[in-house]
């Protein structure tokens, strides 16, 4: 079968991530990349033997024989391009979030509709094996019912190791926007759509000050809120805390956790950046014949095991930001359009959970509950032989 041909929009910091695994695909191709500077889309291209390189991301998406367009651009331009590509009969697979609005989103996912065209969005490491492995435990009955859970991002923000980090302080970034989609598409690809949410959320200052790298000294506007705190339930019941901030100067956290009526799942990282935004790792998990508890007679003594790391046979465990699967989402959206089935990383989701976080910020800022109308159909799994098992 031919490739899909791809178009890519966008080749800053994370591009060599996708254009690097890509390769690794036959049911696609990267055909073409442009930057706003022809001479970049040509070093970018030639390092990765893209035949094509255009100046514009209009051009890309004019080329004819160009299939899908893949937006790794600022959150900011990922509207004005996933809506340029839909209009021109392009299927599109852009990071994240799907658009810095909801308003924005929900016409993007009505003209994918319209058109029939595939709009699929990052993040994909829900797909990785650590969360698909927290999946099983859920589909098997290991945890039990899920009551709740904890997801929480804590940092100081990307301007200690990004080149370029303004664009993480304005509207359509911050934690919520940034890094909420790896802990929100989490919690969303393992319990189902939200139904009501309320949140309280701060900033630490107006301006931030880049403390080394190219931008050394660079003053920041933050136009964004940059310590948000909320409270998601989920249609299943469950009730999550989701914690998302850039104002922490260090922490025991990142930590996504799962209480369920027969156990307890969680990730939890050393490194203040990596959570579920890696594809890997360790997946803890206790049940209650190794609750750890306080035998009164013998405090403080606390009486248990450590916890126990759940096998993993699935694929996808890279623990590395600079060498992971990302991608793997887009590939999949490939085979779902051959196969005829619904793509895991589908643009549905990646609306809900577009409508979530607007959902976040506007409890925080009216006071008031807030009830998500959109919903979306739970992935199912990913196959263990992916993607041997889509030829078949
Ligand atoms: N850097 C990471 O580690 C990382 C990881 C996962 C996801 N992401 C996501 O990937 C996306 C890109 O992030 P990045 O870190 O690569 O950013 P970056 O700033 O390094 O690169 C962005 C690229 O988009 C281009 N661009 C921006 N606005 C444009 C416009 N209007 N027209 C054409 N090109 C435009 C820039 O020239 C640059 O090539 C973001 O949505 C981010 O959330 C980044």
């Amino acid at each position: 079968m031919e490739p899909i041909r791809i178009g890519v929009i966008g080749i800053g910091d994370i591009s060599d991530v996708y254009l690097n695994n890509l390769k690794k695909y036959d049911a696609v191709k990267v055909v073409a990349c442009a930057s706003r500077g022809l001479e970049k889309a040509q070093r970018k291209a030639a390092q990765h033997g893209i035949p094509k390189a255009y100046a514009s991301g209009d051009e890309v998406i004019a080329d004819p024989e160009v299939d899908l367009i893949l937006n790794l651009t600022t959150p900011q331009a990922h509207f004005q391009y996933n809506l340029a590509a839909l209009q021109a009969g392009k299927h599109v697979y852009t990071e994240k979030p799907l658009a810095a609005t909801f308003d924005e989103g929900r016409q993007l996912a009505g003209l994918a509709r319209e058109k029939g065209l595939l709009l699929g969005c990052a993040p994909d490491t829900f797909l990785g094996g650590r969360l698909q492995n927290l999946r099983e435990l859920i589909d098997n009955g290991t945890l039990g019912r899920i009551t709740g859970g904890g997801a929480y991002f804590v940092g100081h923000g990307h301007e200690f190791h990004h080149p370029g980090p303004a664009f993480f302080y304005q509207p359509g970034a911050g934690p919520l926007y940034d890094m909420g989609p790896y802990y929100m598409t989490a919690l969303l690809s393992l319990l189902g759509p939200v139904q009501r949410v309320c949140a309280m959320a701060t900033k630490a200052g107006e301006t931030r000050v880049v403390p080394s790298g190219p931008c050394e000294g660079q003053v920041l506007p933050v136009d964004v809120e940059t310590h948000i705190c909320a409270t998601l339930e989920f249609a299943c019941g469950a009730v999550v805390t989701l914690t998302c901030s850039f104002d922490v100067w260090d922490s025991e956290l990142p930590r996504l956790e799962l209480y369920g009526t027969k156990g307890t799942a969680l990730i939890d990282e050393k490194d203040p950046i990596s959570g579920p935004n890696l594809f890997g790792g360790d997946l803890l998990l206790r049940t209650p014949e190794h609750y750890r508890w306080r035998d009164h007679d013998r405090a403080p003594e606390v009486v248990g095991e450590p916890w126990a790391v759940v096998a993993n046979a699935h694929p996808f465990n890279s623990v590395s930001h600079e060498e992971n699967p990302r991608g793997i989402g887009l590939v999949d959206m490939v085979y779902a359009m051959r196969n005829g089935r619904a793509p895991r990383a589908s643009g549905d989701m990646a609306l809900h959970s577009l409508e979530v976080m607007e959902c976040i910020l506007r409890s925080a800022s009216e006071h008031i509950f807030c009830e998500p109308s959109t919903s979306f159909e739970r992935p199912a799994p990913l196959p263990l032989d992916f993607p041997r098992s889509e030829e078949d």
